[in-house]
């Protein structure tokens, strides 16, 4: 809802407030974006100037107040005595942006370049303002609690005008913050790295063509001290999915100024007469209480504003995905086994990897190429889709269409397709991209992908892309909207398809692509400890039901570390869960494990796809549907455990629960040579017989079971004792390291007769 009073615009959300201010000398000040307020509290958000700052640049001569380097805006002009941050650069030359007039509209004011946009039924403030050469347009709307934001800049003057930055927003909070970024690189996605925001800018920017693991374009603005559940926290998105940037700047004034848009690196668009440049969207999103309530916000946008309408609450199926058990080493006879393993397990989609068309045997050829491979696959994609299909599973394949390699039909056909520089190719995983600015190179695609996606039942698309842009300077946008065209083209006509984003693993995580899919692989890193880092930043900005989470072999390609399966288990359940691993190599226990994990999931798949998820120390709880279900997750293993405490949060201290656990089977090699301590026989723990029985044998690990209030749940409820070197219990937890607890906790009918 929006409100216009005299110069003020208040935009609601269900509980946060936007309101901005027309000033006396037409800026668009920032008076407030938090908890809600009313149009009539704007003056209590007026920063006075007062007698002014000493070397103010005034904006009318005399004026004191009229200094904009102090002001709290919501866009600036550069060069025209604001030296802070700056939102555009028209090639060195100043602007001054004056408002000219707004109007408020029904609905989402559609993009016209064909950037992806959050989507929903918010009313927007449209501000035009103007300047001799050019008019400047922001559009603000609240979606939920979430401000999305964006400017266009037109061109109105009769010769070209250069920009070599636009940002999509500018936002002066007044207070001091930290600046929370996730960084990082392959099998190493959202490590976090906070530092406080002072004088000088801190910069949040990805070059490499696309949003990037370096520095995922999400980040977060938190006052000092700010917990899971207290203190002021903004949160930062933007819907891109290339070079973007963002800054923020304490001001002497003790403004927080934060700029988000496309990266000004390279940066560089001519605009002729007439014609204009429309940013993406920038998002925002504020909490009065932690991040655990930033977090739900973020969550609630995405799923109802961002990933496509059909698979909006819309439930996950459960995968098997052949990478990392077969790589490319398979045929239809070794997939259809695998396929029916995974169909026994409860899996319901089968998804067939890289590897499939061309001279695809390894990936050093075969990339840009969409001919099945015939000696692998002697039925085609046809043949199998309908034998995995007769298992009673969905089909799914993987691609890579944005990328060529120089030992492909299509490279040695067209090797100007390619994106190059002029001097010797780089390659990067044996590969270059396309050149997706080419109006012929995204047809080749789009005819392609779909005449594969049309020959056969697909029901899931995971599309990859394995590489850093070289070449690209001012076209990397041209290229993104040049990828925004292809994944349109192919996947708004087949909204059916569940398509999955990855960029070797988590290198493309980003709002706009999953404006197209809605689900991105995380990473490649599946080891279930790196994954609680992984999927746990992750869940600050991005709902649950946008992470591939798969279970994988142990001990694990990338740590080498031991993880116990129920562990592996636990942590997918807090995302769409997959399985991701020879099945062939899996012991009878571990088979039945993974048949109860699957069967446990889909009982609460909705849940943990789209409940109420919360980070909770040493593990995640998400609830829905009057159920909560809780990990916790242990990393090392101490001598001597205290008493264990599980402390909820979000209950009703009012209702009646059920506590139970999941219940999870020991190993007998666990316990190593203790067991001849226990055996009549003097039994070598490396020997035959304790190895065998480490096969079949298992024991039942505590349980426990409670009825309590949702009081006593946020109290914290003491846990079973830990195994403390004193022998087996069944009423203890034996644990190892990495070892974990999935806890159900469900409202209890008090008007039920008992
Ligand atoms: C990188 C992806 O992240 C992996 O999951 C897998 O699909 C490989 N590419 C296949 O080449």
């Amino acid at each position: 809802m929006i409100e216009v009073k005299d110069n003020v615009f208040a935009l609601h959300g269900e509980a946060t407030t936007l309101l901005l201010r027309v000033n006396e000398y037409g800026l668009i000040e920032h008076l407030h974006f938090g908890e809600r307020v009313d149009a009539d509290d704007a003056e209590a958000f007026i920063c006075r100037q007062g007698l002014g700052w000493g070397e103010s640049v005034l904006l009318r001569e005399g004026d004191t107040a009229s200094c904009p380097d102090a002001m709290p805006l919501a866009w600036s002009n550069p060069g025209r005595g604001d030296y802070r941050e700056s939102p555009l650069a028209l090639a060195g030359q100043p602007a001054d942006f004056r408002y000219a007039a707004h109007e408020i509209v029904a609905g989402a004011v559609p993009m016209a370049s064909g950037l992806p946009q959050a989507h929903g039924d918010a009313q927007t403030l449209h501000i035009t303002l103007t300047q001799t050469n050019a008019e400047l347009h922001l559009y603000f709307a609240i979606h939920g609690d979430v401000l999305v934001r964006r400017a266009v800049i037109r061109n109105t003057g009769d010769v070209p005008m250069t920009l070599t930055k636009m940002m999509s927003s500018l936002i002066d909070l007044p207070g001091d913050y930290e600046m929370t970024t996730f960084d990082g690189g392959w099998i190493a996605e959202m490590r976090a790295s906070t530092v406080p925001v002072q004088a000088s800018r801190v910069v949040n920017e990805s070059v490499t063509g696309f949003s990037s693991h370096r520095h995922n374009p999400g980040f977060l603005l938190s006052e000092s001290g700010a917990t899971e559940d207290a203190g002021r926290v903004y949160g930062f998105n933007l819907i891109y999915s290339g070079n973007h940037y963002a800054a923020a700047q304490r001001s002497l004034q003790g403004l927080t100024r934060v700029v988000q848009g496309i990266s000004p690196e390279h940066f560089h668009h001519v605009l002729a007469p007439g014609e204009a440049f429309e940013t993406p969207e920038a998002v925002m999103a504020f909490s009065p209480c932690g991040r655990a309530e930033l977090s739900r916000r973020m969550h609630r946008f995405v799923n109802a504003h961002i990933i496509p309408p059909h698979w909006q609450g819309r439930e996950r199926p459960v995968l098997f995905n052949s990478w990392e058990g077969c790589m490319f080493d398979f045929n239809h006879r070794k997939l259809v086994a695998l396929a029916k393993d995974a169909a026994e397990l409860g899996c319901e989609l089968f998804v067939l990897d890289d590897g499939w068309f061309g001279n695809r045997n390894d990936d050093k050829a075969g990339l840009g190429d969409y001919a099945v491979n015939r000696k692998k696959l002697p039925h085609g994609l046809e043949g199998l889709a309908k034998e995995i299909n007769a298992l009673g599973m969905q089909f799914g394949l993987w691609f890579e269409p944005e990328a060529v390699n120089m030992d492909s039909d299509l490279y040695r056909a067209h090797p100007d397709w390619a994106l190059t520089d002029g001097y010797a190719p780089l390659l990067s995983r044996h590969q270059l991209l396309l050149d997706l600015t080419k109006p012929e190179v995204r047809d080749y695609i789009v005819d392609n992908v779909c005449a594969v996606l049309d020959s056969a039942p697909i029901t899931y698309v995971k599309w990859d892309m394995n590489r850093h842009s070289i070449a690209l300077g001012a076209r990397a946008h041209a290229y993104i909207l040049g990828l925004y065209d292809v994944l349109a083209r192919i996947f708004r006509p087949r909204p059916h398809i569940l398509l999955e984003s990855c960029s070797s693993g988590g290198n493309r995580f980003d709002l706009g692509m999953l404006c197209y899919g809605p689900q991105v692989w995380c990473s490649d890193n599946t080891d279930p400890i790196e994954r609680l880092t992984i999927q746990g930043n992750l869940s600050l900005l991005y709902p649950q039901s946008t992470f591939g989470a798969h279970v994988s072999a142990a001990p694990h390609a990338q740590t080498l570390r031991n993880t116990p399966l129920c562990t592996r288990g636990n942590v997918s359940f807090f995302g769409c869960l997959g399985y991701e691993m020879d099945l062939g190599h899996l012991l009878k226990l571990e088979r039945e494990q993974i048949r109860d994990q699957i069967a446990f999931y889909k009982r609460y798949r909705h849940i943990f796809q789209f409940g109420d998820f919360r980070r909770m120390h040493s593990g995640w709880q998400v609830s829905g549907e009057g159920v909560t279900l809780a990990a916790m997750f242990r990393t090392l293993t101490h001598a001597a455990p205290g008493y264990g405490t599980l402390r909820l949060t979000g209950l009703d201290r009012h209702t009646r629960y059920h506590l139970s656990t999941m219940g999870q089977r020991l190993r007998i090699g666990q316990f190593g040579s203790l067991v001849k301590h226990v055996a009549p026989v003097n039994l070598d723990p490396n020997g035959l017989i304790l190895r065998a029985a480490d096969r079949l044998i298992t024991l039942p690990d505590g349980k426990q079971d409670m009825h309590l209030s949702g009081a006593a749940l946020m109290a914290g409820v003491r846990l079973l004792p830990g195994f403390r070197g004193t022998g087996y219990d069944e009423n203890q937890y034996t644990l190892t390291d990495f070892g974990s607890e999935m806890y159900i906790i469900e409202e209890e009918n008090t008007n039920a007769e008992s």
